[in-house]
Order: C-alpha cells, then sequence, then structure tokens
C-alpha cells in the first residue's frame, strides 16, 4: 500500500424529505448570501427547487438564482455565474441538482475568488491544490458523477469543445443533501447512465498496480456487487425507495476516494470518454459504457489475475486454472452484458458517436506522444485502437 492523505470533509444529510434543511445547512456553514445553481428544469418542474428556496427564506439567508446548466456544463454559463457572484456579493453556492450543475457551482466557486480566467484551474490541475474557492452546498437530484463527495469539477469549454477535470479540497462541498426520493423522477436510461457512472469510478481505481491494497479492494467489491444487486431493481420499479437509497449512497463511496486510497488509480476510461461526450453530448455514463469494456479487453494482458479477480468475486465466474485469461475475459462479457440489461449502449454506433471521429477524439485528448493513466499507460496509438475496440 502507498502513503495517503484523505480528508473527506464534507457533512452528509441523507434521507426522505431533507432538502428542507438546506437553509439550516447554508447557516451552518456560513452562508448568508446564496446563488441557487441549478439545471434546465427538472427541479423546477418537481417543486424542488421551491421548497429549496423556502427554507433558505425560513433560515433568514438571501438568495439570487442561476439556471440552465446543460448536461457536460459549459464555461459558458460558469462565466455568466461568476460574475453574478461578484456583483452580488455572493458567499456561497448551492448546487441544486446532478454531476452538471454541481460541477459547474464548483467552477463559479473556484473562479469568484480568482482575478484571472478560471480555465486556468482546468488547464492545469495542479493549481487548485492551493486555490481558495467560495463554500459550496449540494441537494442531489441523481446517484451518478460522485461530485456530492468529491473534490473534483469537470467542464467542457465551448471553444474548440475540451472537457476538462479539476480538482483540490477547496471543490468538495461543505455539506450535500441526498433524498433518495428525489431520484425517482429520472428516466430509466439516465438511472442506468448514473449506475454505470458509478460502477465505472470503482474499476478506475481497481485495477492498480499497486500490491496488498486487500483492504481497498474488498470495498470496491462490496460497492460493485450492491451495485449488481439494486440497480435491476431500479430499472424494474423506478419507485423502489430502499434501492435508490442504496445506489446514492453507493454514487458517493465510489468517489470520495475511500476505495482508492493508497494505490495508483488508472483514470483512462474517463479521458477516453470525455472526448467523446464532449463532441456528442451523450450522458457521461452511457460514453463509459462503450469506452470502459473495450479498455478493459485492451489491456487485460497487463494483469490477467486481477481481472481474473474481479470475475470471481464480483461476477461469479469460475475460476478456470487452466486458462485464467479466460475467466477474465467471461468477467470482462458479464460486465458488459450487464450494461446491456440495464438498457446501456456498449458499441459507439448505438451512443450515436462517429467511427470517423475517431481522429479527433484522439487529438483532443491531447497526449501529443505524452502518455495517461496509472494502471497502463496509454499512448495515441493505444487510445486510437481502444476507440476502434468501442465500435464492435
Ligand atoms: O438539467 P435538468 O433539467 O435538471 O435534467 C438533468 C439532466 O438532463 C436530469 N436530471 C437530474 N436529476 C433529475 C433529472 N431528471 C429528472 N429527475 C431528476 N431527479 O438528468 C440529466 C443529467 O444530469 P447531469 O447532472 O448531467 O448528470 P450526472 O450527475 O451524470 O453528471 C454528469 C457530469 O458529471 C461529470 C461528467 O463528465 C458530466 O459532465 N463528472 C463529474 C465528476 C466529478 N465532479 O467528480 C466525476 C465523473 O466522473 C464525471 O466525469
Ligand atoms: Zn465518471
Amino acid at each position: 500500500m502507498l502513503n495517503f492523505t484523505f480528508y473527506s470533509p464534507t457533512y452528509f444529510v441523507f434521507g426522505k424529505d431533507t432538502e428542507c434543511q438546506s437553509g439550516e445547512y447554508v447557516r451552518k456553514f456560513g452562508g448568508s448570501r446564496v446563488l441557487i445553481h441549478y439545471g434546465g428544469g427538472s427541479v423546477v418542474r418537481s417543486g424542488l427547487l421551491a421548497r429549496v428556496e423556502q427554507s433558505l427564506t425560513d433560515a433568514g439567508v438571501t438568495f439570487v438564482e442561476l439556471g440552465g446548466v446543460m448536461p457536460n456544463p459549459r464555461s459558458g454559463l460558469v462565466y455568466e455565474g461568476i460574475e453574478l457572484c461578484k456583483r452580488e456579493k455572493v458567499d456561497f453556492v448551492l448546487a441544486v441538482g446532478g454531476g452538471s450543475v454541481i460541477d459547474s457551482a464548483k467552477a463559479i466557486a473556484l473562479g469568484s475568488c480568482y482575478d484571472g480566467d478560471f480555465w486556468d484551474f482546468y488547464e492545469d490541475r495542479t493549481r487548485t491544490a492551493s486555490a481558495t474557492a467560495l463554500p459550496v452546498g449540494v441537494v442531489l437530484t441523481i446517484a451518478a458523477a460522485g461530485s456530492e463527495g468529491s473534490s473534483d469539477s469537470v467542464i467542457t469549454k465551448e471553444e474548440g469543445m475540451l472537457k476538462r477535470a479539476t480538482g483540490g479540497d477547496c471543490l468538495r462541498p461543505k455539506f450535500s443533501i441526498l433524498n433518495p426520493a428525489l431520484t425517482q423522477t429520472l428516466p430509466p436510461y439516465q438511472t442506468a447512465s448514473g449506475a454505470t457512472d458509478i460502477m465505472a469510478h470503482v474499476f478506475e481505481r481497481y485495477f492498480t498496480n499497486t500490491t496488498h491494497v486487500e483492504t481497498t479492494d474488498r470495498l470496491c467489491e462490496a460497492v460493485l456487487m450492491a451495485m449488481i444487486h439494486e440497480v435491476p431493481k431500479v430499472i424494474a420499479d423506478p419507485n423502489d425507495y430502499e434501492a435508490r437509497a442504496n445506489i446514492m449512497w453507493a454514487g458517493m463511496v465510489a468517489h470520495n476516494d475511500i476505495c482508492g486510497v493508497g494505490r495508483e488509480q488508472d483514470w483512462n476510461s474517463h479521458w477516453l470518454e470525455h472526448e467523446i461526450s464532449a463532441v456528442n453530448d451523450c450522458a457521461h455514463g452511457a460514453g463509459l459504457a462503450v469506452v470502459m469494456p473495450a479498455w478493459m479487453e485492451y489491456v487485460v494482458d497487463h494483469d490477467v489475475m486481477r481481472f481474473a479477480q474481479v470475475a470471481t468475486r464480483v461476477w461469479g465466474c469460475s475460476m478456470d486454472y487452466a486458462d485464467p485469461r479466460a475467466t477474465a475475459m467471461a468477467g470482462i462479457e458479464a460486465f458488459r452484458n450487464f450494461l446491456r440489461s440495464i438498457g446501456m449502449p456498449t458499441t459507439m454506433a448505438e451512443l450515436g458517436a462517429k467511427e470517423e471521429d475517431i481522429p479527433y477524439f484522439v487529438k483532443t485528448l491531447g497526449l501529443n506522444g505524452g502518455e495517461t493513466g496509472g494502471f497502463v499507460h496509454l499512448k495515441d496509438a493505444d487510445a486510437e485502437a481502444i476507440y476502434r475496440l468501442a465500435c464492435k
């Protein structure tokens, strides 16, 4: 196991009706003038926004609002939010929505405390480690990105459609309100995309060259097995509160890094996927459903026994001692079949992405002859080969 630090200071408020405590928690963490940030309208239609506003008013907190965050959030609205926060002397940003809203809120929080262009932090993620940001709170409406507990934010710059991530402790939300009932209005495709993202966050950490990480291996396996057990239930019955609750908590556990400490992590599937969703505007999880099994097939020979381990422990495959590679491949196929069973695409064509865009994806990935990934280092030619495998 490697040396590590782990700082996860978010205050989680979990359960039914907890959004009605938004005002109380903004106050607890020092906010008095809030920017409420939200997406394309689901929170207006569901009545959630009105409940959050009422809660802030009851707590004596004033607010301004900025809606309109698109999935795969864009830089244009971030600039607007930063200007609004500076003009209105906002001291707290409250994200009401999913990963896109939270990430946009984090970018606004970062840019509001900075005199330069907020994109500097996304061009060079190391700058965020020592940055300051306005405090951010979250009312979560979809179990997926894990941004409610993570130190990360992912934004797409309109100019060139570059999708980039940054991360630092200043971006960890002060509090996150997690009411699983709020996710019951999600369309099944969005529920499944979120579930895929959650599983991908675990796999990105699970495939590692670090040895003797039994505790985190077993944590990862537990989250994956819970997902395999719970996700089909919400696909069959979107109102299954208990299954929604388990998935919502899994989304947080998968990505606040408790499953990843003390080990090298990979993240290549995410970098490869970000290029696709930047251009095609597909759901991030759906893009991962296409890319991640292809990535697994491409790198399986790097550590056949690790792939065989997940196949036997998580997918219930029996170990073929004479041919461990066959076991490893059976595990990858089980993952792909699971994704299909919950309605996810598993090829670029099913996702709506074009094979002829592959050279563009490779170019915007921006390796420039360099390498990416912690488990297997990929170069441009490897990235291209994985995109091509994902077409089959
Ligand atoms: O915009 P509205 O109208 O709210 O609709 C949203 C959106 O269309 C809808 N939705 C959300 N909650 C709903 C709902 N519809 C009905 N009922 C509800 N309760 O769902 C759509 C997708 O929302 P979005 O926020 O985009 O989903 P998700 O949480 O999957 O976030 C995806 C973004 O997060 C980034 C992705 O790259 C992508 O841009 N990620 C962020 C990470 C992080 N910050 O740590 C890590 C992830 O790996 C990921 O890269
Ligand atoms: Zn993700």
